[in-house]
């Protein structure tokens, strides 16, 4: 026998939700589930629903170069996407700091409530990706970034 430490948390009976971000990989892995969704848009960047249930919302993305989103959040949901081809660059706002990160072929980026990003397609071939939001997508609030004032909601 051994003592339990006096700040051991007891796990919940419920099982925990799958993270967003390994249900995004997985939905990129499983071409069969999006595949015949897949469009390019040239007039803007193409998105479709893959699957909605109650809990998460699934989109697949597609992106040509230089198709981008504005300055957003996604208000209470979190979610996650990941890269199934080409390069995406989210730049992403905390504060007055700003940061650009390159996501290649199988990479997840994780993102809370009021997270603030954009995301382009920088690179010279198209893109497509897989975007997951929990609670199913509330929304999304464009912003503008000062570096001297920081976020501003866009009216
Ligand atoms: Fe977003």
């Amino acid at each position: 026998m051994f003592a339990v430490p006096a700040n051991t948390v007891a796990l919940t009976a419920a099982p925990t939700a799958v993270h967003p971000a390994r249900i995004a990989a997985e939905v990129a892995r499983a071409r069969h589930r999006w595949a015949h969704l897949l469009r390019y848009d040239p007039t803007e960047r193409y998105s479709a629903l893959v699957e909605s249930t109650g809990e998460v919302e699934i989109w697949l993305l597609s992106w040509l170069p230089g198709q981008h989103t504005d300055l957003h959040d996604h208000a209470g949901s979190a979610g996650a996407f990941t890269v199934v081809s080409g390069v995406l660059t989210e730049r992403v706002i905390r504060s007055l700091t700003e940061v650009e990160h390159p996501v290649t072929v199988g990479q997840t980026r994780v993102f809370g409530p009021r997270y603030v990003h954009q995301v382009r397609n920088a690179g010279a071939d198209p893109a497509v990706s897989i975007h997951v939001y929990r609670p199913e997508r509330a929304g999304m609030t464009p912003y503008h970034f000062d570096p001297k004032t920081g976020l501003s909601p866009v009216d």
